[in-house]
């Protein structure tokens, strides 16, 4: 992949859901000094609210059946490849890419999970955080591997969780942090031109 700092690059975002962390990197994408182009939306959920935006933004969007995952992944590979995709960034896609397709893509792939990586790889983030009385929670970008929610960390940020949380409480708080940590990771990366 060339030097960061050259063009803008390419950009392809995958939601399943609400698509709220794809907003803020649509709306990142716009300012001024972002060096990121949303080109290209894929959704394993034809229900996704995320495909609202998409349409509304103008942007690309595709809604792949994943009940075959090879096939899923196949047909998405060429996607990427169609519209030169320099990086995929996840967001909120609750399917677990294989690392056949991960090392096919060649170019990054970046996360958001909503717990501070290491601890709490995997679903519930919030639940467990609260029952285990940890003190703080938050969110993590992270390179993906095949691992799962493993791969090397590039930008954390915590939240205090308070004796009054619950789950829904905490991951609102949480997802207030996402909106602003994924655009916040991208500049890193770019800063330190790692990719
Ligand atoms: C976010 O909290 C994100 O961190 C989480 O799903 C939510 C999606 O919200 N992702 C994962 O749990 C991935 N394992 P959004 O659709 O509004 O961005």
């Amino acid at each position: 992949m060339e030097k960061l700092t050259g063009r803008n690059l390419n950009v392809s975002i995958f939601i399943s859901g609400r698509g709220s962390n794809m907003l803020s990197l649509i709306k990142y994408s716009k300012i001024k000094r972002s060096k990121i182009k949303v080109n290209l939306i894929i959704s394993n959920n034809k229900f996704s609210k995320g495909l609202d935006f998409a349409k509304k933004n103008k942007i690309k969007y595709f809604i792949i059946d994943y009940s075959k995952k090879k096939q899923a992944e196949y047909k998405i590979l060429g996607y990427l490849k169609k519209n030169k995709i320099d990086l995929i960034c996840l967001a909120g896609f609750m399917k677990i890419l294989s690392s056949g397709f991960i090392k096919k893509f060649k170019n990054p792939i970046l996360n958001i999970h909503p717990s501070l990586l290491p601890k709490y790889k995997g679903l519930h983030t919030h639940r467990r955080a609260i029952e285990n009385k940890d003190k703080f929670s938050g969110a993590t970008v992270h390179f993906v591997s095949p691992k799962l929610d493993s791969g090397k960390i590039i930008l954390r940020k915590k939240v205090r969780i308070l004796k009054s949380d619950t789950e829904k409480t905490l991951a609102k708080k949480v997802l207030k942090i996402e909106h602003r940590l994924y655009p916040a990771a991208i500049e890193k990366i770019f800063r330190k031109s790692t990719l």
